[in-house]
């Protein structure tokens, strides 16, 4: 794969290749490839709104900007909270965004208005309407990407969901939350199709798998309100390495310089 200006390089290890930097490829130095299943693209990202009217303006700017719906929900969740969602593909571009709606009930908040509820970034925000949730990375393998990122203890929050949407088979596994001070989490999805030529299909979503993540994540969520503590995926990971694998996974995703506009990992990793 071509490396962008940004490339790292990074120490080997026995399941690694070189990545290698950018003075190396100004030299035609050839560049030993990451595995393939490291070899990441963005597949969407997720925000979550504060109120129906931010979700309702969202959904009609992202229309009148040439996005097309691919899935929407009114109500997906447990019994007492759930979410509405909105999914959208921009023909033009490809970019997909799902648009969420965090509805709460008398004495339970969703944990899709946990940044609203509780604030993020180390403080309350009042005035923030919208919350970059998570962000989607494709993968070639997610089984091999999952072992591997397991192997350095890193931690899911879900197990491999096998399903269809619109497009085709869908396979998603979610990470648990990344940072203290914030809500945000990294999705991986392998898509058995090409993806990138896919157009809006029909409106069939993963609906059991939507429903499943609904439930882990309010799961997770009682268990912070609880004990205003969370396991983070890379807790388990030696501390001195974190960065490295963070680094790892986000750096080479393409397209280059994508994830660095995600605000919680701006806010709380420097990349370059
Ligand atoms: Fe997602």
């Amino acid at each position: 794969m071509a490396a962008g200006k940004e490339g790292f390089q990074h120490a080997t290890s026995c399941h690694e290749r070189v990545i290698v930097r950018d003075a190396a490829l100004a030299h035609g130095v050839a560049m030993a490839a990451l595995p393939s299943y490291l070899k990441l693209k963005v597949d969407h990202k997720t925000v979550l709104c504060r109120d129906l009217e931010t979700y309702r303006s969202l959904r009609d700017f992202l229309l009148n900007s040439g996005y097309k719906s691919v899935y929407e929900t009114e109500r997906v969740g447990e019994e007492k909270t759930a979410m509405a969602t909105f999914a959208c593909l921009s023909p033009l571009t490809g970019e997909r965004l799902a648009v969420v709606l965090g509805l709460s009930a008398p004495g339970e908040v969703s944990h899709a208005q946990a940044p609203f509820a509780y604030g993020f970034a180390g403080k309350r925000q009042e005035d923030a309407r919208t919350y970059m949730q998570h962000l989607a990375l494709r993968t070639t393998d997610i089984e091999k990407l999952r072992s591997y990122l397991e192997s350095k203890g890193a931690e899911f929050l879900t197990p491999i969901y096998k399903d269809k949407d619109s497009f085709g088979p869908l396979l998603q596994s979610f990470t648990r939350e990344l940072f203290d001070d914030e809500w945000f989490f990294i999705e991986f999805v392998q898509r058995d199709y090409d993806a990138e030529k896919a157009g809006p299909g029909g409106t069939q979503f993963v609906q059991n798998t939507v429903r499943s993540l609904y439930v882990s994540k309010q799961e997770e969520f009682r268990e912070w309100e609880k004990n205003r503590t969370k396991r983070k995926f890379l807790d388990g990971v030696p501390e001195k390495e974190r960065t490295k694998l963070l680094r790892d996974i986000l750096t080479n995703a393409e397209p280059k310089g994508y994830v660095e506009t995600v605000a919680p990992i701006s806010r709380n990793v420097r990349l370059t």
